[in-house]
């Protein structure tokens, strides 16, 4: 896996990273999920340069000029309900590409034990497209490994691209041992450790009741 961790350099990504960290400032939910999405332009405009792209022409009112454009087909997939606002950030640099979304979440089986149920799933074919994934938070990795189980049924995905705001280093590892080498993980912060519910620390705490509101 080819990790790309955007906090190994300072720049205004610190500042919405730590406004969603923030107990007080994370408060103010339509904050929250603006700072999320502005993580997911961020994130796409440093994923962009991995694509492939081709000369064209483009005319202007006085003149002719040749720009390189990207020329992959992209499906974006969102995991609910969390990945919402990353996919509308994502969604506002790679405007033209496809959508899909999957719904991932930990059924708990005693306080500290989860598996993940998949109950929702409507993607177009991943036939030799690249496929970017989205999860804010990567604390364990096994939302992500069972999406991919499910998505790598529909077609053959001819590169994967991860965006994640805060990733665990367990979860990094997890990852890393199930998707293909050249999966790319991209990034905004990395924190050390998970707590026995597998929540990140420091993390942030619950990003989909963060952005949406508490759930039953
Ligand atoms: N999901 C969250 O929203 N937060 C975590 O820390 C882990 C998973």
């Amino acid at each position: 896996m080819i990790i790309h961790n955007l906090d190994t350099s300072n720049s205004v990504l610190n500042h919405f990273v730590s406004e969603i960290r923030d107990v007080e400032i994370q408060k103010d939910a339509m904050r929250f999920r603006k700072n999320i999405e502005r993580i997911g332009e961020i994130l796409s405009y440093e994923l962009s340069k991995e694509l492939h792209f081709s000369e064209s022409t483009v005319q202007t009112p006085l003149g002719e000029k040749i720009i390189s454009k990207v020329t992959d087909n992209i499906v974006l997939c969102s995991i609910l309900r969390a990945g919402l606002p990353l996919h509308l950030g994502i969604l506002n640099y790679f405007d033209k590409i496809e959508n899909a979304f999957i719904s991932a979440y930990r059924h708990h089986t005693s306080p500290e034990e989860f598996e993940i149920k998949v109950e929702y799933l409507a993607s177009p074919s991943l036939d030799n497209k690249i496929l970017i994934l989205a999860d804010p938070m990567l604390a364990t990795g096994s939302s992500l490994c069972e999406v991919y189980e499910i998505m790598k049924k529909l077609g053959e995905i001819k590169e994967i691209h991860i965006v994640a705001v805060i990733a665990s280093t367990q979860g990094i590892d997890h990852i890393a041992n199930h998707f293909p080498a050249n999966t790319h993980l991209w990034v905004a912060t990395v924190d050390q450790k998970l707590n026995a519910k597998g929540y990140i620390v420091p993390g942030l705490g619950d990003a989909g009741d963060l952005a949406f509101g508490n759930k039953l």
